[in-house]
């Protein structure tokens, strides 16, 4: 954090070009700083001698150079020949191409009787150009979720003791990622994650720190916090997808933003987009002025309670719900599932399944308002949400009542409604766009990797991965996804800058202002409904 603000503070001094060279095992972030205009220069680098650099590293030819020594080399080569090429741009002005051609794409021929040592027999780090933006407030989260460390720090031994409930152990050691699998988990959550965590690496070389994690892909949080509250051991370090307010499970971004293959879920990054494009496809105005679920209803009672609010022939809750049939899908190619082609309606329901569910993203991404049944579990982001500016809260003991308030409300105040409906959909766009999943993961991991009190090791039984390893063997979908979602490029930026701890009065500020705005809008849906029956009794 301080480095960060340092460097900051450091480029305004800068005069003239700079490079740093990048320590190669460098554990903290940052150490490498580039100044734009060094950035502009190796635009000019010829692509040609990058590329085939890779194509010589990915075939036969053993020739060990680091991308790391290009750069310097480039660097140095190019200063004078840059004045020449850029004299009617400024040389501040920000570089429109990366400066690498990373080995972009799968080379699954190379893989054949190798390892991943023997393909990349030198880790590669880069240099980065500062960056200035600060992290979207929920990283903060990110200080919270490690606070039981915070004083102790993590030990070999709590690390260890985390493993009962792990699907695997993931190690980061100087640049290479290693995982040791102890179960297999729910479909391809561990392949997709461990993908994710690698393309992490490739996003920042050299700058995610030696770590080892224990990683737990089931859906709900196992590490209760009362039986650490003694403080006379800090609890085990385990990562998952969501936690609730009594575990210390760390939450860290699910599979699904590198793809869900089981069910044709495609990469983040381009669902993202499609889902934006269809939203302009269809107006709020023109969408459906009802309240939309599709999902699995068996998960979890409350999605069958849920159910009950479906429209009869007697009562309409303003509710349309639909059970989703995998099977059938599947079947189908999963035409109806397209997530990107849900946003028809002007209100969708959130509502958590076994654990929270992942169907929240694309839920908040629609430009519809989101009516979020009241969660019990939090993903990394959500934490961050403000009821009536993000979405609109759903009582989960009343729900038919709650929903049919709700959509009657919003088809009133159509502006109003319009407006919860674009800031929940801005906020997954800009917010949770994948630059920041990975700076999420990246200060996630960095600030662990700070904590921890041994230095991390390779288990014996661990394999080294590399994206050829896992890509090359995966089935139809799963390559296709990982090629997609493969990271093209490094970084030419180090990541965010995470915004520090909240006050400790802070916090539950936040908590107090949402809780009031929960009960404001349950006070108007009480009402409603008071003056609604007293309305159909005068008038019986
Ligand atoms: C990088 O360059 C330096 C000198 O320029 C050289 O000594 C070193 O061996 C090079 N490293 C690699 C990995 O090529
Ligand atoms: C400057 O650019 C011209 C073409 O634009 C090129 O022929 C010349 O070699 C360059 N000079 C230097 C010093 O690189
Ligand atoms: C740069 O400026 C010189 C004259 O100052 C001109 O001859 C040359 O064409 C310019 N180069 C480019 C790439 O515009
Ligand atoms: C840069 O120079 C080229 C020709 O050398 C010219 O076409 C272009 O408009 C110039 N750009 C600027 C920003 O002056
Ligand atoms: C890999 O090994 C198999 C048998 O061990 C051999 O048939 C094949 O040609 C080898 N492939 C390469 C690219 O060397
Ligand atoms: C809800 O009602 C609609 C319309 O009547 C129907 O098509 C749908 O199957 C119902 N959903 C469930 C889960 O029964």
């Amino acid at each position: 954090m301080k480095r960060f603000i340092q460097q900051q503070r450091s480029k305004k001094q800068l005069e003239g070009p700079l490079v740093k060279k990048g320590q190669a095992h460098a554990p903290a972030p940052a150490s490498v700083v580039a100044y734009t205009s060094i950035l502009f220069l190796l635009i000019l680098l010829t692509t040609a001698t990058i590329s085939s650099l890779w194509s010589t590293l990915s075939s036969t030819n053993n020739k060990t150079t680091s991308i790391a020594n290009q750069t310097i080399v480039a660097a140095d080569a190019l200063a004078k020949h840059s004045n020449n090429e850029t004299n009617n741009t400024t040389s501040r002005e920000k570089p429109k191409k990366r400066p690498f051609q990373f080995q972009a794409t799968l080379n699954c021929r190379s893989i054949e009787n190798k390892t991943c040592s023997t393909l990349y027999p030198k880790t590669t780090t880069t240099t980065f150009e500062v960056n200035e933006d600060v992290c979207p407030k929920y990283f903060r989260w990110i200080h919270e979720d490690l606070r039981p460390w915070k004083g102790s720090g993590v030990s070999r031994d709590i690390v260890e003791r985390a493993k009962k409930t792990a699907h695997f152990r993931l190690v980061v050691k100087k640049g290479r990622v290693y995982v040791e699998k102890y179960r297999k988990s729910i479909q391809t959550r561990d392949v997709f994650t461990i993908w994710g965590i690698m393309q992490l690496v490739r996003r920042y070389p050299g700058m995610v720190p030696d770590l080892e994690l224990m990683f737990d892909c089931d859906d709900q949080p196992v590490i209760l916090a009362r039986h650490y509250s003694s403080n006379l051991m800090a609890p085990p370090p385990l990562f998952r997808y969501c936690g609730d307010r009594w575990s210390h499970d760390i939450v860290f971004p699910d599979w699904s933003f590198w793809g869900w293959a089981e069910i044709n879920i495609r990469p983040w990054e381009h669902v993202l987009k499609d889902i934006k494009e269809g939203n302009k496809r269809i107006k709020w105005n023109d969408r459906e002025p009802f309240a939309y679920w599709k999902g699995n209803p068996f998960v979890a009672d409350t999605r069958q309670d849920l159910l009950k609010c479906n429209a009869s022939n007697e009562l309409d809750w303003n509710a349309r719900l639909f059970a989703q049939d995998w099977i059938q899908e599947s079947q189908q190619g999963f035409k109806q599932s397209n997530v990107a082609n849900q946003c028809t309606y002007r209100y969708k329901i959130y509502i958590e399944g076994f654990g929270w569910s992942v169907s929240e993203k694309y839920i908040l991404a629609c430009d519809s308002v989101t009516l979020l049944v009241k969660p019990r579990f939090h993903d990394f982001f959500i934490r961050s949400l403000q009821p009536l500016q993000h979405y609109w809260p759903i009582r989960d003991n009343d729900k038919c009542h709650s929903i049919k308030h709700a959509v009657d409300w919003g088809n009133i105040h159509m502006q109003q409604a319009q407006e919860i409906g674009r800031a929940g959909s801005n906020f997954i766009q800009e917010e949770l766009k994948m630059d920041y999943v990975y700076d999420y993961m990246f200060h996630l991991l960095n600030e662990y990797a700070k904590l921890l009190k041994f230095e991390p090791m390779v288990p014996e039984g661990a394999v080294e991965l590399c994206p050829e390893a896992m890509a090359c063997t995966g089935s139809g979908l799963e390559k296709e996804f990982m090629t997609e979602s493969m990271v093209k490029e490094p970084s030419t930026k180090v990541p965010c800058t995470l915004p520090p701890p909240f006050e400790p009065n802070s916090l539950r500020i936040f908590y107090g202002k949402k809780l009031n705005i929960i009960r404001r809008i349950e006070k108007w849906e009480d009402n409603y409904w008071k003056n609604r029956n007293q309305h159909l009794h005068t008038h019986r």
